[in-house]
């Protein structure tokens, strides 16, 4: 049957060789993001994921995915860093964060991006300080992905709105 209309939505990644061409604040914030690869608690997945967000004050703030026993307590890296960030200084804007896992990549594949429930809880800050979240998403190749706003990985988002 035809629709009687069709919507597209379309997204851009920026694949960028190595870091080198990034600036210094984001260069910072992936080796941050991949030095909290080690402090990652996953004795159960044994995937450990790092973590970092930039915040507007030029602050970073970490996290790493933290496993619990009863599996669906555990957290993503991306949540740790987002609501330390978001409890420390609710009133500064994210404008970036960087994700680093350990998964060796094949040749063409792309690295690990965020989860469904991290790009909702992503989407949130992105509206709650009306400024978008710059996604810096490292693979094990050293190359870097590049994503301009959380929106462009979650379209139709649920968001505060749609409860009105
Ligand atoms: N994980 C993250 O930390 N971030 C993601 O975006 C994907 C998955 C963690 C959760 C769990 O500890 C492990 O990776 C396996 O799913």
């Amino acid at each position: 049957m035809k629709p009687s209309k069709v919507i597209k939505k379309e997204i851009t990644v920026r694949v960028y060789r190595d870091a080198s061409q990034l600036t210094e604040d984001e260069q910072r914030l992936i080796r941050e993001a991949q030095a909290s690869i080690k402090r990652a608690y996953a004795p159960y997945s044994k995937f450990s994921v790092g973590s970092a967000v930039l915040l507007e004050n030029g602050k970073i703030i970490c996290g790493s995915n933290q496993e619990n026993a009863v599996y669906p307590l555990g957290l993503c890296a991306e949540r740790v860093a987002l609501f330390t960030a978001g409890s420390h200084f609710p009133d500064i804007p994210v404008i970036a964060l960087a994700l680093a896992t350990q998964k060796a990549l094949k040749p063409d594949e792309v690295p690990v991006f965020p989860c469904g429930s991290c790009r909702q809880v992503l989407i949130e800050s992105e509206t709650r300080h009306h400024h978008d979240i710059k996604l810096l998403i490292t693979g094990s190749d050293g190359r870097i992905y590049v994503i301009d706003s959380v929106k462009k990985i979650l379209p139709f988002a649920f968001q505060g709105d749609s409860l009105k």
